[in-house]
């Protein structure tokens, strides 16, 4: 399978909008969320405007036909309104999701890598994300040193260390 990765540009508002709806995890047997739920304030703070400043991501495409089949970005957020995975307010938050059946083949991994990258070029200290604790996505992200910061029920904050 041959990929190229691109950056998302504020033109591809409809496109995160599918990703952010594919990177909410739901449980093995649970039924998924309504689409809609990436209208909520708490979900839609993550690309609302895509394009403000210290925003950045990627998607990943097919080479051949140009289909897009993942995407991981970040933004950042502040105290005032904070995101899930708020660490601090130069620590941008990380938000990443591949299509369902070109998962398991290392797409994620190098999406990660390569927005890790990125961070570190730009001079940010962290890259942090929020995670529900059964979600198998954990080992991937320990695999990529993100480490376990906060608690916060069935979900658990994780820091990269630029
Ligand atoms: C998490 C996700 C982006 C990883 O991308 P990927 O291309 O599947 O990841 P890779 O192939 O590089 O790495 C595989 C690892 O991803 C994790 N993973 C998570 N969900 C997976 C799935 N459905 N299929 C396969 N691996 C999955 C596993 O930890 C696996 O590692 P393992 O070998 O230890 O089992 C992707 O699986 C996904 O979109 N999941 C649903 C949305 C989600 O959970 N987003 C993250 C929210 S914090």
């Amino acid at each position: 399978m041959e990929y190229i990765f691109r950056i998302i540009k504020p033109s591809d508002a409809p496109l995160l909008k599918e990703f952010l709806y594919l990177a909410i995890y739901v449980p093995e047997g649970e039924q998924p969320p309504a689409k809609e739920i990436t209208e909520r304030p708490e979900l839609s703070r993550y690309l609302e405007n895509w394009g403000q400043p210290g925003d950045l991501g990627f998607i990943v495409e097919l080479k051949k036909e140009s289909k897009p089949i993942g995407a991981a970005w970040f933004r950042q957020f502040n105290k005032e309104n904070p995101g899930y995975g708020f660490v601090a307010e130069n620590i941008p938050e990380l938000s990443i999701a591949v299509l369902p059946g070109y998962r398991g083949q290392g797409l994620g991994r190098d999406l990660l890598t390569r927005i890790i990258n990125q961070a570190r070029l730009e001079g940010y200290p962290g890259l942090s994300l929020s995670v529900s604790k059964q979600n198998p996505a954990v080992s991937l992200y320990e695999r990529l040193d993100f480490k376990h910061v906060r608690d916060t029920g069935d979900t658990q904050v994780m820091l990269r260390d630029l």
